[in-house]
């Protein structure tokens, strides 16, 4: 079936949405996104995901498109004319196409930022098969710029993680900067040890998940201690369990890093319990 998905004001069908060979997204990666889920045909954190974008944009200079009102609105307008149950909204904004490539700045008052969006459903999302077997990650150096907290379209080396990882019989990779781990290739990583969940502090180091900020509020309420601070590959490897967090993944158990197993190998109970409690918890503020 072919999708609508939305383009500068317009939606399309799939196959007849253009953008220019001169957008500065495809030329530069000069964009940003978010990726929102949906559960039940209603929007998981849509406003989480909205002030982040505009952190973004901000960050980056970017003039944010559309009000809040208009974003969910094409976020409802999609999931509805594309009948997705479970899946995930992705939107792209990007400086725009100036007709030419320059690294300079076109002028914001004649080159608009381009907007994109799109649906992917997927009826698994929340009876996840991976989730109840757990992934197994490996370990890379963290070679991505230094703003990691801005969630820019510059992909390829997280994209390389997730392939040097499948290479080698994994899921996904840790990132880790002089020993300690920053984050997975596109998610939040957390350990858990004697019952307290370790994940790195906010900083430019990482993204910060919406999901993140979601889970240890819920972890607190459930008198969860949490502990926000970096930790190394080897204190990793001695943990009594391991997840990851993300919009499309939900809480995700890890049962194995760098071919070393996490107690029995399999899911552990303080992870899929915070994973059930995170998708109750959402489904019951899903807009
Ligand atoms: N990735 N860290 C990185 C590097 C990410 O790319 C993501 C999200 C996260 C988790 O953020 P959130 O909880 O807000 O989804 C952390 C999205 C899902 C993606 O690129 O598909």
């Amino acid at each position: 079936m072919s999708r609508t998905v939305y383009v500068n004001g317009d939606y399309l069908p799939e196959g007849e949405a253009r953008i220019s060979i001169f957008d500065r997204g495809f030329l530069m990666a000069d964009g940003v996104y978010e990726v929102t889920t949906v559960i039940d045909s209603k929007l998981i954190d849509f406003d989480g995901h909205f002030t982040r974008l505009q952190r973004s944009l901000d960050e980056l200079g970017i003039e944010n498109p559309m009000d809040r009102e208009a974003w969910l609105e094409v976020h409802r307008q999609l999931v509805a004319q594309n009948e997705v149950d479970q899946g995930m909204i992705y939107l792209q904004v990007t400086r725009g196409a100036p007709g030419d490539r320059d690294f300079v700045f076109p002028d914001p008052e004649t080159t608009k930022p381009t907007v994109v969006l799109f649906t992917q459903s997927n009826p698994a999302l929340v009876d996840s098969p991976k989730a109840k077997k757990g992934i197994k990650v490996i370990t890379i150096d963290d070679l991505r710029w230094g703003r990691r907290d801005i969630k820019t379209v510059q992909l390829l080396y997280p994209s390389m993680g997730k392939m040097m990882a499948i290479k080698q019989g994994a899921d996904d990779a840790w990132m880790m900067q002089d020993g300690e781990i920053t984050e997975g290739t596109s998610n939040n990583a957390y350990i858990i040890k004697d019952g307290r969940i370790i994940t790195r502090a906010l900083s430019n180091d990482i993204l910060h998940g919406i999901t993140r900020a979601a889970v240890l509020r819920f972890a607190r309420e459930a008198q969860m201690p949490v502990e926000e601070r970096s930790f190394t590959v080897e204190e990793a490897k001695s943990a009594d369990e391991a997840f990851v967090t993300s919009a499309s993944t939900f809480v995700m158990p890890v049962v194995e890093i760098d071919g070393a197993k996490l107690g029995a190998g399999t899911p552990g109970p303080l992870a899929l319990r915070l994973r059930e409690i995170y998708i109750d918890e959402s489904r019951k503020a899903a807009i």
